[in-house]
């Protein structure tokens, strides 16, 4: 039977205990700032692989340091909690072509570690598990709705499925009120990993004029990280949103090299552009682009940012404050530069 979900409206999360794993990263530091703001008690979750104490300077949270795979600690950090909302997750694509087994450990065990003790503890009222627009692979159709194939390609979004499907199977066998958002590219402040638009800025702050990048021509569906965790707060308190996948992204995409010219503007440079054949990612995605109408129907959701406007507020975080990448396989991209079977081994996929 499913538990009954007695918060329903924003207001009504005031005094409202949630643990945010992930909390000290790039989405999960916004979460918990937002979260704060409504005058919810968090608890923030954290390993601190790429997440910063520093994110969270300021914000009356509990920090409770450790695993999500350390059951003792999850049993502990969820007592008393009505709300989980999981966020920590390894992210970053590349790290996961060298570390498969360190992604699906956290990614799909810790979730399952997470979600058999919401089910099992007396307070949980709502799991939200952030999944990803990876795991629909490049688009077929567009814009890519909930029912578009699943056609991953990463060893990184093959776990968010996984991870995506368990919390859906999971809720059906128990009940556990929960939710699944499917998240399409955010980019703003408190930057963690080396994603596409710190990637451009940091290139061209450092006002060399050269843009080293790899496949220009592919497009993604930027969304400013404000409105993407506005989406994952209505998740928690939609009745509707029980059950659901629900992707959240922008509806538009930008091909990386127009992105890259936006944020040429915005810094005030000029660029040329280099080829590095040692960015292009092995089996990338060409094409994500958000149909988000089951977000704006369920949630009453809608994104407020512009990129224009994002891209001017990121620029100016990162000018503001020294970006360095702490994720735990630094130099991971190394890997895939450099074949590791003889060439008499390799088959072109
Ligand atoms: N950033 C995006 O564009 C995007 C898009 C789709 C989905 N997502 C999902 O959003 C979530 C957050 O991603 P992000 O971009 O903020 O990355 P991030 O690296 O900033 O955040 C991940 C957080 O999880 C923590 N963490 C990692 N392993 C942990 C472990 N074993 N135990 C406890 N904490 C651990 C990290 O320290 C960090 O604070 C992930 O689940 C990711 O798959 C992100």
């Amino acid at each position: 039977m499913p538990r009954v979900v007695r918060f329903v409206t924003d207001a009504s999360m005031k005094g409202l205990r949630a643990v945010v794993t992930g909390g000290a990263g790039f989405i999960g530091s916004e979460l918990t700032r937002q979260l704060v703001q409504r005058g919810v008690a968090v608890t923030v979750l954290d390993n601190f692989a790429s997440g910063k104490k520093e994110y969270l300077a300021g914000l009356p949270v509990r920090i409770v340091e450790g695993d999500i795979c350390d059951k003792e600690k999850v049993a502990e950090t969820l007592k008393d909690q009505a709300i989980v909302y999981h966020v920590a997750a390894l992210p970053f694509i590349p790290d996961s072509y060298a570390n498969p087994e360190e992604f699906f450990r956290v990614n799909v065990e810790g979730t399952i570690a997470l979600m058999r003790h919401a089910i099992e503890s007396e307070s949980v009222e709502r799991f939200v598990y952030l999944s990803s627009s990876e795991v629909y692979g490049t688009a077929q159709t567009v814009p890519m709705a909930e029912d578009h194939p699943t056609l991953p390609r990463s060893t990184y979004a093959v776990s968010k499925l996984a991870a995506d499907r368990t919390v859906f199977t999971l809720y059906r066998e128990h009940g556990l009120p929960s939710v699944i958002v499917r998240l399409f590219n955010s980019y703003g402040p408190n930057i963690t990993q080396p994603y596409i638009v710190p990637e451009i800025a940091l290139q061209l702050l450092e006002g060399k004029g050269i843009l080293k990048l790899g496949n220009v021509d592919s497009s993604r569906d930027f969304t400013f990280v404000e409105d993407s965790v506005r989406a994952i707060i209505l998740s928690s308190l939609s009745k509707d949103a029980i059950g659901e996948v629900i992707n959240v992204g922008s509806g538009e995409d930008v091909t990386i090299i127009r992105l890259a010219r936006y944020i040429a503007s915005v810094v005030g440079s000029e660029f040329s552009l280099e080829n590095d054949p040692s960015r292009f990612r092995p089996y990338d995605v060409d094409r994500l682009v958000c149909d988000n109408s089951k977000a704006k129907r369920v949630l009453g959701w809608e994104p407020k940012v512009e990129l224009q406007e994002g891209l001017r507020r990121t620029v100016h975080w990162i000018r503001k404050h020294p970006v360095t990448f702490k994720a735990p396989f630094r130099g991971c991209a190394a890997w895939y530069r450099t074949p590791r079977l003889p060439a008499s081994r390799r088959s072109e996929p």
